[in-house]
């Protein structure tokens, strides 16, 4: 949620901190701005909308060239989405971006009732502030120390002083920040897509933490002004992985890669003796053995990793599991202990609802497991320990292989408690594997039998309504279906338990109402009978039913409308073939709507809001 940029070297710095605004325009795009010390003052163009009317400003009103720039790509929280409202924000010889929300904002606005206010921002505080500190005689990074004490909430704030030009500064508290580290030039970003073009060597700031970057150099200190500990990393991905590469959105190219994710997610996890390894958790078997309940605590589409996540954890491990939503965890007052393994599932990283249940979590003496894709994230950083998923950037705002390889790390995670806690043996355990290890083979025939689900979104393209049913593990793939369509394509869609449909939802149903029904495999038993029943009882009502079922599933062929073949595979794994359709159906249907799949109204990736 809003993107930052700030960068100091030897290019142009307008071309690279626009570069960078571009590659995290994921992050919210209801304005974008950008500020350049210039000769004892600050130039600076922002405009309301999408980076490219920033462009158009920056083509008709250019400004001076500089080795020195800090910009923001925005989603509004105070104050609307207006040219006034977007950043930076300047007083004086200070510009300032920042991605959060400082909560006594309304109480320092009043304190400064002898500025000159243009905004209705919050943000409008720190950039009068810092200019106050910085006429009494402080640098850049004092002036940021005291400015910070005074503030409350969650803020990443980057700074230049027009007086000062050969620094830029920034504060960091409960929202990303990283540095990216070249020769002769430094930048700063909310995220390292911002400047993989230029540099892929990084360092992941700690919470409450200052840094100044200049041209060869990067310090950092706490809020107390002492060195602070920071860690380094190399980015694992490069450009390329962070362009379209001929596709025509992020989320279509990110569906395609699954397989690869996946695959990569799963690279190296079997030793000689064919047990699985999973030595990033950092427990003692031991410390596993005395778990007596796992809890996830996740969104939006994580949480519905999460609620497969608990269907297969319980079967393997028979540990109680619960799955919970981040934005509700700590406000009742969830019964955890040290005992309680809490595991948290984000691809960002830097969700703040997550995050807040994090830290609710470990103050109760829970220990943490982080499911993540981001590496310098806070999530990560915060928890006791991590399994990364190998899935690469994911741009898109509606999350595809960030999902799919949140299932594998579940599916790994689960299994490996089963294990320790011997409850599955090497070889039970190794057929697992293997069936996962050939999941990528199954995706990627799902997903080159594509033209069967573009042909459906043409067919349903003027629909308006859409219910998505499953049971077990096909139940949250019905509600991340619906999701998809929601979110990219804006159309009713709901997802339900199939045997919660009587209860009430089949009021919804009337004559041509297209159904996603996802049916699991022919097992022992009577699940998938009972979900060929729910689809009998919506189509004597006159719902249009397109079935998700296996090949040899002759009854559910027959009750169907329209009939989307999965591969066979094992009931719990089912979800990683099973979701491709229903993700490509969302994407098709929004890009034959006229949407902008990547980047949907309203929304933002990584929402580092509560
Ligand atoms: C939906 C989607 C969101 C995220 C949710 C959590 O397509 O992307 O629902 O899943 O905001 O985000 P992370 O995984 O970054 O914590």
């Amino acid at each position: 949620m809003c993107g930052i940029v700030g960068y100091l070297g030897e290019r142009e710095a307008l071309e690279v901190v626009m570069s960078g605004l571009r590659r995290m325009e994921y992050r919210g795009y209801d304005s974008a701005g950008i500020a350049i010390p210039v000769n004892g003052h600050i130039e600076w163009r922002k405009r309301a909308g999408r980076i490219s009317n920033l462009d158009g400003d920056l083509a008709d009103d250019p400004l001076p060239e500089s080795t020195v720039a800090i910009g923001h790509t925005r989603w509004a929280t105070h104050g609307g989405p207006t040219d006034a409202n977007a950043h930076p924000h300047v007083s004086g010889r200070v510009a300032v971006v920042h991605n959060g929300i400082i909560e006594n904002h309304l109480a320092l606005r009043a304190e400064l009732s002898g500025e000159e206010f243009t905004s209705d921002t919050d943000t409008e505080v720190a950039a009068h502030l810092l200019r106050r500190e910085l006429d009494r005689g402080a640098d850049l990074v004092e002036a940021m120390r005291t400015v910070v004490g005074r503030l409350e909430g969650a803020f990443t704030l980057v700074a230049v002083d027009a007086l000062a030009p050969d620094q830029v500064v920034a504060a960091r508290r409960n929202s990303p920040l990283v540095v990216g580290v070249g020769d002769g030039e430094n930048f700063l970003a909310s995220d390292v897509a911002a400047f993989i073009a230029y540099t892929r060597d990084a360092i992941e700031l700690g919470q409450d933490q200052i840094v100044r970057i200049t041209r060869d150099d990067v310090e950092v200190v706490d809020f107390d002004g002492n060195p602070a500990e920071t860690r380094a990393f190399h980015v694992d991905w490069d450009l390329e992985a962070a362009q379209k590469q001929g596709y025509d959105w992020f989320m279509r190219k990110e569906i395609f890669e699954q397989p690869r994710a996946v695959a990569d997610t799963l690279l190296g996890r079997l030793n000689d003796r064919g047990e699985l390894v999973l030595d990033e958790i950092r427990m003692s078997p031991e410390t596993l053995r005395r778990i007596n309940k796992i809890v996830i605590v996740a969104c939006g589409t994580a949480f519905y990793a999460g609620l497969v996540a608990k269907y297969a954890i319980e079967h393997w491990t028979r540990i109680p599991c619960e799955v919970e939503l981040a934005s509700e965890f700590r406000y009742r007052d969830p019964i955890i202990d040290p005992m309680t393994l809490v595991v948290t599932i984000s691809q960002s990283g830097e969700t703040a609802d997550t995050l807040m249940a994090i830290r609710h979590a470990r103050e109760q003496g829970a220990r943490v497991i982080a499911i993540c894709n981001t590496n310098g994230a806070t999530i990560p950083r915060e928890s006791d320990a991590v399994i990364y998923t190998h899935a690469g950037p994911e741009i898109g705002v509606a999350s595809t292989k960030g999902f799919t390889t949140q299932l594998i790390a579940c599916y790994l995670l689960g299994l490996y408690l089963a294990q320790v806690r011997g409850m599955k043996y090497g070889d039970e355990i190794a057929a697992l594997l293997q069936e996962l290890e050939r999941m990528p083979e199954r995706m990627q025939d799902m997903l080159d039998a594509q033209q069967q689900i573009l042909d459906l979104a043409e067919e349903l393209k003027q629909e308006k309504s859409f219910l998505y049913l499953g049971r077990h593990v096909g139940y949250p793939m019905a509600l991340e279906g619906a999701l998809k369509l929601k979110e990219i394509a804006y159309l009713h869609a709901e997802g339900f338990a199939a045997g919660e449909l009587k209860h009430g939802p089949i009021a919804l149903v009337s004559e041509g109402l297209p159904m996603f029904i996802v049916v699991p495999p022919k097992g022992r038993d009577q699940l998938r009978d009972k979900v060929v029943s729910n689809i009998s009882e919506v189509r004597a009502r006159g719902a249009r039913t397109i079935v998700l079922a296996e090949g040899c599933d002759d009854e559910a062929r027959a009750a169907a409308d329209v009939f989307i073949e999965l591969p066979h595979v094992s009931t719990l794994l089912q979800p990683l073939v099973a979701i491709l359709p229903l993700q490509l159906f969302a994407c098709e249907l929004a890009t034959l709507q006229g949407h902008d799949v990547d980047q949907p109204r309203n929304l933002a990736k990584s929402v580092t809001v509560e």
